[in-house]
């Protein structure tokens, strides 16, 4: 058969195919038959050369125009069965089915537990301020009497930035920062952040969140401190548990004094109802929850206070406390990020 010939007779065979076709995967391998790299036209092409040469350019035209018919018809069936499918899915698409809510999202923990705290403390009158949690050595130890070489300054495993900056090891530098903005008492503040230590273990996060409170007037004494906490602590974890103050130390108080309250488990036995040995106080009966103190004297100095004024200052762990309160035994939990976790707090 001549090739002219042949050139001919693809489109009426195409168009038959075509009107055979019941899937749009059969137009494309129809396509793949007369348009493909192998296919039908291609090979016609490939006899060109035995054309008269004067055959030729008209040759290759009509094999253009008969390329380009051919295209439009297989698009022009491809376009029939697109719809088709498309109609196809819509007649699935059921618009009576209930819509998908969004994921409502709720509070960390810590959050919440950081709220309460700073709650109360705002409803006795304390403002609440923040600072940066990168501090110099000046905030976080020096003006806090804790000069270079002081043995207690191991007691922070601290994270340099660089000479003299450092990442802040606990939130008390905010009393510093407070006195020094403020002038002169009376104040009375708490500082929720978060603080940063070298340590990671079971038990410790290289960061993790401390509210630190202060309270500056005159005649201040161990009994304001007393009371405060006592009813803080009260209202944070029940009208029931019982305070207990223990001399301690840090270096910015004098004296300091570690608070604990009843066990919240065992309700300060020691052991669970059927005599079991309690996993949270570990028979103790009690809990360690905050530090303390009269805020020392060299720390009024460093921020020009007059050292005749008195006031008491407190530190607590945020995370610690969410644990007791939610009865979560890991520390890792509030840094994973499960939602399986995470959506319980609400
Ligand atoms: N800054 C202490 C710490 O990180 C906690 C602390 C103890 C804060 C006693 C205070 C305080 O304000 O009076 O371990």
């Amino acid at each position: 058969m001549g090739i002219i010939a042949g050139l001919e007779r693809l489109e009426p065979e195409l168009q038959s195919g075509l009107e055979q076709a019941s899937s749009l995967s059969q137009v494309d391998d129809l396509y793949t038959a007369f348009l493909g790299r192998k296919g039908a036209l291609a090979q016609l092409m490939g006899h060109l050369p035995e054309l008269p040469a004067e055959e030729r350019p008209a040759f290759g035209k009509a094999a253009n125009a008969v390329k380009e018919r051919l295209a439009e018809l297989l698009e022009a069936r491809r376009q029939f069965f697109l719809s088709e499918s498309e109609l196809a899915e819509f007649a699935r698409f059921d618009p009576t089915l209930p819509g998908r809510s969004p994921r409502q999202g709720s509070l960390h923990p810590v959050t919440l537990v950081m709220d309460e705290i700073c709650r109360v403390f705002t409803s006795l009158g304390f403002d609440t301020v923040s600072g940066p949690e990168v501090e110099t050595d000046f905030y976080n130890f020096e003006a806090l009497n804790l000069p270079k070489d002081h043995p207690a300054r191991d007691m922070q495993d601290t994270l340099y930035v660089s000479d003299g900056v450092v990442m802040r090891t606990h939130t008390s530098p905010m009393q510093v920062r407070t006195m020094l903005e403020r002038k002169k008492p009376p104040l009375a503040i708490i500082a929720p952040g978060k603080v940063y230590r070298r340590d990671s273990d079971l038990t410790h996060t290289p960061m993790f969140h401390q509210i630190e409170g202060l309270l500056v007037d005159q005649g201040i004494s161990l009994s304001h401190l007393r009371g405060t906490l006592t009813m803080f602590l009260r209202e944070l974890f029940g009208k029931s548990v019982n305070v207990r103050f223990r001399p301690s130390f840090f270096p910015f108080t004098e004296p300091s004094i570690e608070v604990d309250i009843s066990c919240i488990l065992c309700g300060g036995e020691g052991y669970r109802s059927k005599g079991e040995p309690c996993r949270v106080c570990k028979t103790t009966g009690w809990l360690e929850i905050l530090g303390s103190g009269m805020v020392d004297p060299a720390v009024f100095k460093a921020v020009g206070y007059d050292e005749a004024c008195a006031g008491f200052a407190f530190g607590l762990g945020v995370e610690r406390v969410a644990m007791l309160k939610y009865g979560i035994d890991d520390l890792r939990m509030f840094f994973e990020n499960d939602l399986r976790f995470l959506g319980q707090f609400t």
